[in-house]
This record gives structure tokens, sequence and C-alpha cells, in this order.
């Protein structure tokens, strides 16, 4: 998404310099200040993960935007899955140092569960905000005191999905919401760990949240076809639904608990499915 960004705001993918990661997945500091310091005058975003797509893994968000501001970059911060877990007072840890960074995005239609295309994005400095999206409009009625949606979004007209975020907010309160990122946690944990215990299972990520990434090993060695294989058994029986990804030159499946009606039950229920598609398609 962040290419598509790029693409649509005509800075295009050319520009993209890929920083190189540590083997849990986060930035390299060290690899971060060697960029930048290559041309410091460039105007550069420096955009970090709160939980990443595949494994769900944080960056070091002090130390990043600690030497990105020093080369005058601009730290934004996807934050899709990962912002939510600062709502919970066992994961909020892993989002220490994003209040220094200059924008984050979220999406509410993730981890709050109201419909799709509730994205959010907070700007800390207000008027670069104002300033990106506003234009005049002799038409547009300047109504005192109130607020122009319009000059805060790219949108002219949308519908009011303000509307299913504040219920859902106003419903969980902060304590519910921690609940739905714990539960959602805990059960990815239980369910890579139930996993990780059958022969056929090699859990390459385990849960930082609440995503995993695991493997299906093939008695002769075709480990990627294997696990399309068990992916598209699992699918098939509705018991829960996996993606495939290629992670690190393998074929992988991802794990991810994010519905806040999901329970221990249900986890214990898809592995038992899995315990049934691997006797069913193992050869050895
Ligand atoms: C970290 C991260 N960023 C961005 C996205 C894209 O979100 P959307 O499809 O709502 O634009 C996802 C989707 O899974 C994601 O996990």
């Amino acid at each position: 998404t962040l290419l598509r960004a790029l693409r649509h705001l005509g800075i295009g993918t050319n520009a993209v310099v890929h920083v190189a990661q540590l083997e849990d997945g986060t930035i390299d500091v060290a690899a971060l200040e060697a960029e930048l310091a290559r041309d410091p005058n460039h105007l550069t975003i420096v955009s970090l993960a709160a939980g990443d797509l595949n494994r769900g893994a944080f960056d070091s968000f002090d130390a990043c935007c600690e030497i990105a501001h020093k080369y005058g970059a601009w730290v934004h911060v996807d934050g899709a899955f990962g912002l939510w877990a600062s709502a919970s007072p066992r994961f909020e840890h892993l989002t220490k140092g994003i209040e220094r960074a200059d924008s984050w995005a979220t999406d509410a239609h993730k981890w709050l569960n109201v419909p799709y295309d509730s994205g959010l994005v907070f700007v800390a400095d207000k008027e670069a905000h104002r300033g990106a999206m506003s234009i005049p409009a002799a038409y547009a009625v300047d109504v005192e005191g109130v607020r122009d949606q319009f000059e805060w979004g790219p949108e002219w007209s949308r519908r009011a999905r303000g509307f299913p975020v504040y219920a859902a907010l106003r419903s969980l309160g902060r304590r519910g919401m921690a609940e739905l990122v714990e539960n959602s946690c805990d059960l990815a944990k239980s369910l890579v760990e139930q996993l990780g215990e059958l022969p056929e299972v090699e859990v390459l990520s385990a849960p930082v949240i609440n995503q995993g990434l695991v493997r299906f090993l093939d008695a002769g060695g075709d480990h990627d076809t294997f696990t399309e294989r068990i992916i598209n058994a699992i699918n098939a029986t509705g018991e829960g639904w996996f993606g495939p990804t290629t992670w690190r030159g393998m074929r992988v499946m991802r794990i991810s608990v994010c519905n806040y009606r999901t329970t221990q039950a249900d986890i214990d229920r898809v592995v038992a499915a899995f315990r049934a598609a691997l006797r069913e398609h193992s050869s050895g």
C-alpha cells in the first residue's frame, strides 16, 4: 500500500530505498542512518512499521525518529494493525516512541472490526496536514467554529465512516479495546503453539502480537507445494481461512487472529482441522 500511495502522489516507486532489516524483521537502525547520511539534503520520508504484514514486527521508533529527524526526514508509521496494541497495557511497550513520528496511519476496519475503508491518519503538524489537503472554493460555505472535513482528507464527499468507528470505540471503551487486542494475541499464540507441536509444522515466526508464520513439511521435501495444499485443504473445510505468502523464498502460511468473536474453542477446532488435513495429505 505504501508503494501505491507513492504512485498516487506522483513520487513514484523508483524513489523508494529499502533499508536492511534485522533478523526479527525490524529496520536496521545503523543501516537507516547510513542511508540518510548518503545524501543529507535530500527530502526524505522514513516509513516505519507498527505491526508489519507478515510477522507483526515493530520498528525501534525512538531510535529511528531520533536519526530521521537529525537528517530532517519526515517519519511516517504504518500502524494498520499495530497502533491498536497501544491500547493494551501488556502490549503498549511495543509502540514506545511512536509519539515522536510526524504521521501515523491505521485502519479501524482491521482490529476495531468495523466495515471496510475506515482508515485513519494522524499528522502531528496540524498546519502541514491542512495545507496539504485544503483548497479554496468560492462555493464552500465557511461556518465559524465548525471543522470542515474536506480540509483534512482527500475527499470532498463521503459517507459517515466516522459513525461506526465512534460507536465501536464508545461501546468498547479503553478496557474493551485492550481486551480485544489481548484476546486476539493470546489466541494467535495458542494457535501457533498448538500447530508447532505437530511434527509436520515448522514455526517460522511466533506472534509478536496477533500474527504468525508457519509452513508444512513434506516427507518428500517439497515443502512449498505441501504448504499450499494444506492451506487449500483447510480453507475448503470452512473451519478457518488462512492466506499463503512467500517469505524468505519459502511458501508459508500467514496466521492472523483479529475477530472479536473468536474464542479458544474456535482455535482448538481449527487445530483439529489441521491435524485431520495433515493426516489426509501427508505422504510420509
Ligand atoms: C501493515 C499493513 N499496512 C497496510 C495494509 C493495507 O490496508 P488496507 O487494505 O486497509 O489499505 C495492511 C493490510 O493488511 C497491513 O497489514
